[in-house]
């Protein structure tokens, strides 16, 4: 029997917190490759929190997934077929094809990667987007210095980890938050942060105790009760960066805004950033730099592999609840 694609398809928008029935699996055939088209196997797909913000159609930064269409997320797979110039089946290549195991893509969506500098799942991580979110927020807003504290939230995951170990390796003090004894351990352990804070214990006192100077950058991954009890902590002159806030994300209604008078008298500076935004014509450099921390022992990472497009439904809804330890990826066969 020909082999299928396997696609996963949204169904509806989801109110509050997505449900499997929001999302359809389908077989269908594999498509062929037109005049200068490429043919693409994937075999990891990444799931990301934004995915979220892409099932609604709330106004964004970018367009909605439409209903009935192949979810969108970023994969690393093979060449299968190709008549383009530059690409031959076997190369290895990065790109966002979505939740589906083929997909037939243009050449300037593709970007080719050496499958021996690195597990290829990593380059969805470590070395993917969710790093070189860390990477970018950390150069063009954070920028740490050696000695101050930088607090980090969703420290186990994806973002987080890089987030952490660039600013270890720049000789800041670096608190995480996380959620549990097991992930907490990971931080401080494996990841080599001087602390961790369980943001399922009491905040507040836990943050007296590892930020006793206040918080010079606070890189913001949640949002929530943990902005709340990080924000008049901070420094003077301090920087937060909002990367995102995924205690939200299933929110109905709009949360009540914080009072920000703080902002003046402790010139914080509060920026967003979407790493789409200026992130890829980095990434050549990034990548460089971080298969350099890699390679000398300085950067560390962890993932969770969820086995089977299938699962992928049930994995983005753990997701967005904390299932997840380590970054989040599908291996689709
Ligand atoms: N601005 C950008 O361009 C950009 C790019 C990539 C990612 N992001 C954002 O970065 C953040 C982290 O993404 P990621 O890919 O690294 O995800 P991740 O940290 O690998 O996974 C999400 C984690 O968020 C934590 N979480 C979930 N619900 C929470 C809640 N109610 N309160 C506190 N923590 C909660 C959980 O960790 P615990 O169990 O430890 O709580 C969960 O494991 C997200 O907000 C995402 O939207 C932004």
């Amino acid at each position: 029997m020909a082999e299928m694609n396997l696609q996963v398809l949204l169904r509806r928008r989801p109110k509050g917190e997505p449900v499997p029935e929001d999302f359809d699996i389908v077989e269908t055939p594999v498509p062929q490759p037109g005049p200068g088209e490429v043919l693409v196997r994937a075999h990891y797909l990444s799931l990301d929190p934004y995915m979220r913000g892409r099932m609604s159609d709330a106004k964004s930064y970018s367009a909605p997934v439409e209903l009935g269409a192949v979810m969108e997320g970023q994969t690393a797979g093979e060449v299968v077929a190709s008549n383009a110039p530059g690409f031959a089946p076997g190369d290895t290549v990065l790109g966002g094809f979505g939740w589906q195991r083929f997909s037939v893509v243009q050449p300037g969506r593709l970007f080719k990667i050496d499958p021996k500098e690195a597990p290829l799942s990593a380059s969805l991580g470590v070395l993917g987007m969710p790093g070189l979110t860390a990477w970018v927020g950390l150069e063009d807003i954070g920028q740490p210095k050696a000695g101050e504290t930088v607090v980090v939230s969703a420290a186990s995951g994806a973002v987080g980890q890089v987030v952490g170990q660039i600013a270890k390796i720049r000789g800041c003090k670096v608190v995480g938050i996380a959620g549990g004894a097991k992930k907490c351990e990971f931080v401080t352990e494996v990841l080599g942060f001087d602390a961790c804070i369980d943001h399922r214990g009491d905040l507040n006192a836990q943050l007296d105790r590892h930020c006793p100077q206040g918080i010079d950058v606070y890189w913001e991954n949640v949002g929530g009760a943990v902005q709340r009890a990080v924000f008049p902590r901070m420094n003077d002159h301090g920087r937060m960066v909002m990367c995102g806030m995924i205690a939200e994300y299933n929110d109905t209604e709009v949360r009540p805004g914080p009072n920000l008078m703080a902002t003046v008298r402790k010139r914080l500076r509060i920026q967003g950033f979407i790493v789409s935004d200026s992130g890829w014509p980095r990434y050549p450099q990034f990548r460089q730099e971080m298969l350099g921390h890699m390679a000398s022992g300085r950067m560390a990472w962890r993932e969770d592999v969820v086995e089977g497009l299938s699962n992928a439904p049930d994995a983005f809804i753990g997701l967005l609840k904390g299932s997840n330890f380590g970054k989040l990826v599908i291996k689709i066969d």
